[in-house]
């Protein structure tokens, strides 16, 4: 079968990811008689440089007509790139933004495990951690305060600027079901995180959930206050299955997530909407620092495309045989240097791409 993608290396360690995630797919294709075709399209930095703009109306046509995007990472060094001297509707970040809306991706499936190989890099305590933990952040991607009406002005000589953070019911209601779905696959709980102690928004976004539970009795539905769930990821992170929550609340609550698996250059992530198009991307940044040297770890990256195999293509036993290949390469000590510990063996970008392609 033939697959197209839509390829945006974008900016810092983008491309050097995005080339090693090629490999592993290349292999799987020969493996088991797929064909992928790849388009390049700019985004971020790499577009802003190019065009002006940091995604081009062609780029996103090519991404809309696409089978699937992969995606590489955006943006640079804010006190540093010139990027961050254009106002903030041409900056890098605007273009991740713009394609998320523009392919109406409004679920972004966001997972945290922590490796067995890597229970080293856990900055959590042993008792705290356990048994270990895997849980799903399930962030809304396409309302709240990113695409509410904003404004930055002057009232009476005093400079004031405006946010708003607005849902509908529609938008509450398509992700819960993402979320309860996902839960089913898994071990039947959702966690559904917001603030409504204090928002309206809130208020409304338990109410719907509550609504959409009833057609899910399988699943347990619980609620959390945002700051509380802050708190119970350092807690007791083994007590979370299925997180869902707002786009504010995810970004932040998906980083702190990351971070506490130790290793982020591990952590995949998937945006989609109502049709089998996602978009799959790193759940790091681009790491500007270490762009060009053969540091960066490939691994989130790769492990992105095999959820793109597995949620846009339906290629489960594809998917699968990637995730195992990168298991064997840890098992075996092989490390990036984020991930790297004592006793372990290190290797660059291109050599840990080459190692997971070898145990396909
Ligand atoms: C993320 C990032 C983006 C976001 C930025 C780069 C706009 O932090 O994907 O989590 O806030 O959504
Ligand atoms: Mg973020």
């Amino acid at each position: 079968m033939e697959y197209k993608i839509t390829v945006i290396p974008g900016d810092g360690i983008g491309p050097e990811i995005i080339a090693e995630t090629k490999k592993v797919l290349n292999q799987i294709g020969r493996k088991y008689h797929h064909h992928f075709s790849y388009t390049e399209v700019l985004m971020g930095g790499a577009s802003i440089d190019a065009y002006g703009v940091p995604l081009t109306e062609d780029a996103l046509n090519i991404a809309r007509q696409s089978d699937s995007v992969l995606l590489g990472a955006v943006g640079g060094n804010v006190g540093q790139s010139n990027w961050y001297s254009l106002p903030p509707h041409l900056r890098p970040e605007a273009g991740l933004l713009a394609l998320r809306k523009g392919l109406n991706l409004f679920t972004n499936i966001r997972p945290a495990i922590l490796f067995d190989a890597l229970k080293e890099a856990c900055p959590l305590k042993q008792e705290i951690v356990g048994d270990g933990f895997d849980f799903v952040v399930i962030r809304e991607l396409t309302g709240g305060l990113y695409f509410g009406e904003r404004k930055t002005f002057e009232e009476n000589g005093i400079r004031k600027a405006i946010d708003t953070l607005v849902y509908d019911e529609n938008e509450i209601r398509r992700i819960a079901r993402w979320a309860f779905e996902i839960a089913r696959k898994r071990k039947k709980r959702v966690c559904s995180v917001d603030k409504a102690n204090v928002l309206d928004s809130s208020r409304l976004w338990r109410q719907v959930t509550e609504e959409v539970a009833r057609d899910y009795p399988d699943v347990e539905l619980s609620h959390m206050l945002v700051d509380n769930c802050a708190m119970q990821l350092v807690k007791n992170p083994g007590q979370f299955d299925v997180i869902l929550t707002e786009n504010m609340f995810g970004d932040i609550l998906s980083d702190e997530a990351s971070m506490i698996t130790g290793s982020i250059g591990m952590l995949s992530s998937a945006s989609l909407g109502d049709t089998k198009l996602g978009l799959y991307e790193p759940s790091h940044g681009s790491a500007p620092d270490i762009a060009g040297q053969d540091k960066a770890n490939p691994i989130a990256t790769i492990l992105s495309a095999a959820m793109m195999l597995r949620y846009s293509f339906g290629l489960e036993k594809e998917a699968d045989a990637i995730e195992n290949a990168i298991k064997k390469v840890l098992d075996k000590g092989y490390r990036t240097q984020d991930i790297m510990s004592e006793g372990k063996k290190l290797v660059g970008t291109s050599k840990m791409g080459d190692l997971i392609g070898a145990e396909l």
